[in-house]
C-alpha cells in the first residue's frame, strides 16, 4: 500500500488517480476530506503533518510514502512515518532547495532530514507549476486579460501531472534510492507567451498587462508568506541559468517528453472560458 500526502492538491490528486489506475492500494492523506470521490482502491484518512502524533495509525498498512514539505519538524514527520511502517519515501521538494537553499529553508530542511534517515528515499525538485497560472483564470474569463510581472522572462514551468507520474515511477520501481531529480517542463516560455497560448486555445486574443514587481508582490502577499513571495519573485524576475534550463529528468523517468504548456491549457480550458 502507498500513502500519498497532499492528496487533495494539484500533484497529490493526480498521483492518487495514477496509482489507483495502476492497481495499487492507496491511502490518500490530507487535513480536510477530499471534495470529489476517490477512485476505487483509494481510501481517505485525515493527517496533519504539523501534528504527526496520529500519523502512524493513518499510515497503517502502507510501506511507501509520497511526502509533501509540510510540518514544522521534518524529523518528527519522518519518525512518525517510520513508526507507521514506512520504509520508502519520495519527497516533493522544490527546485529552490537546490538553487536558493537559504530562501527555501523549509524544503532544504526536509531534504536534509530525509537524507540522514534510514528509509529508502528519492527527492523530486520541481520548478514552478503550470497550475500557478490558475491565478489568471478570473481575468481571462471576465476581461480576456492577463496581468503578471516580468512579461518577457522565460521559465520552463512543469505540469503537476508530470510530477505525479515521476513520483509514481519512483514509488513503484526500484533504482531510485538516493536520487534527486530536478523536474521541469519541456520548454521555457515567458508569461506573455503563456497568455498567447491560452488565447490561441480559446480562439480569442488575450491582452497582456505587465505588472510592476511591487504590484505583483502586493497581490502575492494575499496568497503566501512574505519570504516565499520574495523568493518566488526573485525566480520569476531574475532566474539563474539553472532555473531557466530544461531538465531531461522527466523524459528519463517517464520515457516521454514532459507535457507542454499548450497541452496543460487544453486540459484545463474550461477554467479560462
Ligand atoms: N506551486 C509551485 O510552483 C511549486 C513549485 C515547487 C514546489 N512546490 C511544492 O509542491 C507542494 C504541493 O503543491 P500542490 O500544488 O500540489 O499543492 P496544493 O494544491 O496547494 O495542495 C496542498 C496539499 O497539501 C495538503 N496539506 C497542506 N498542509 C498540510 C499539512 N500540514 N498536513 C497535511 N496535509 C497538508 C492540502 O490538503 P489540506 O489543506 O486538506 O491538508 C493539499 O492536499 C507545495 O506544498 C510546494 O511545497 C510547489
Amino acid at each position: 500500500m502507498i500513502a500519498v500526502t497532499g492528496a487533495t492538491g494539484n500533484v497529490g490528486r493526480e498521483l492518487v488517480e495514477l496509482l489507483a489506475a495502476a492497481g495499487e492500494q492507496v491511502t490518500a492523506l490530507s487535513r480536510r476530506a477530499p471534495g470529489a470521490t476517490l477512485p476505487g482502491g483509494a481510501v481517505h484518512r485525515v493527517a496533519d503533518l504539523d501534528d504527526p502524533v496520529a500519523l502512524p495509525s493513518a499510515l497503517d498498512g502502507a510501506r511507501s510514502l509520497f511526502l509533501i514539505v509540510a510540518g514544522s519538524v521534518p524529523e518528527a514527520v519522518l519518525k512518525a512515518a517510520q513508526a507507521g511502517g514506512i520504509t520508502k519515501v519520495v519527497l516533493l521538494s522544490s527546485q529552490g532547495a537546490g538553487t536558493r537553499p537559504d530562501a527555501y529553508r523549509h524544503a532544504s530542511a526536509h531534504e536534509a532530514a530525509l537524507r540522514t534517515s534510514d528509509v529508502e528515499w528519492s527527492v523530486l525538485r520541481p520548478c514552478g507549476f503550470t497550475t500557478n497560472t490558475f491565478q489568471w483564470a478570473e481575468g481571462v474569463r471576465t476581461r480576456r486579460t492577463v496581468s503578471a510581472p516580468f512579461a518577457d522572462t522565460a521559465l520552463p514551468m512543469i505540469d503537476p501531472a508530470d510530477i505525479a507520474a515521476a513520483a509514481a515511477v519512483a514509488l513503484t520501481e526500484g533504482g531510485h534510492h538516493g536520487r534527486t531529480y530536478e523536474l521541469t517542463g519541456p520548454e521555457s516560455l515567458t508569461p506573455r507567451q503563456r497568455a498567447q497560448v491560452i488565447g490561441e486555445a480559446l480562439g480569442e486574443p488575450i491582452t497582456f498587462t505587465e505588472q510592476t514587481p511591487e504590484e505583483a508582490r502586493s497581490d502575492m502577499l494575499h496568497m503566501m508568506p512574505e519570504p516565499v513571495v520574495d523568493a518566488t519573485l526573485a525566480i520569476l524576475g531574475t532566474p539563474s541559468p539553472a532555473e531557466q534550463a530544461v531538465s531531461p529528468a522527466v523524459e528519463h523517468l517517464l520515457g516521454r517528453a514532459p507535457h507542454s504548456y499548450a497541452h496543460w491549457t487544453e486540459r484545463h480550458l474550461s477554467v479560462f472560458r
